[in-house]
């Protein structure tokens, strides 16, 4: 038990190291749920808009769309719906850094 405690506080902490690099270290974590489908860090290599380097603006813009529906998407308004404005902030922030 304390073992594992241990190591999830040492995967935790290269975890962190690994992101201080970039402003925010939560907006990785957010980030990697969209990598399924939009690829590392926001790079697709399939059908699925890359998300990295889009201008952060333009990337909150299109999830407030998606998520009030105005702009129509096959999945990404229950994505939109799963976040905060906040967290549309800061994945913004983390996408427009990977370019
Ligand atoms: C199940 C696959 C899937 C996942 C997971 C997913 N997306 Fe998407 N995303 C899509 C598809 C497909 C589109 C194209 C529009 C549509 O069909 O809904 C898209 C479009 C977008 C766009 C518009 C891109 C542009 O160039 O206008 C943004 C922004 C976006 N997704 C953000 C995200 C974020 C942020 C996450 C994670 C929180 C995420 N997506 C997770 C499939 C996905």
């Amino acid at each position: 038990m304390k073992k594992s405690i241990a190591l999830t506080l040492l995967i935790a902490g290269a975890l962190g190291a690994a992101a201080s690099a970039h402003a925010d270290p939560r907006a990785r974590f957010i980030a990697a749920n969209c990598s399924y489908c939009h690829g590392p860090d926001g790079h697709s290599r399939g059908a699925v808009p890359s998300l990295a380097g889009l201008e952060s603006k333009y990337f909150v813009d299109q999830m407030k769309a998606f998520r009030d529906g105005s702009r129509p998407g096959t999945v990404m308004q229950k994505h939109a719906m799963g976040y905060t404005e906040a967290e549309y902030e800061l994945m913004g922030k983390w996408f427009a850094a990977h370019k």
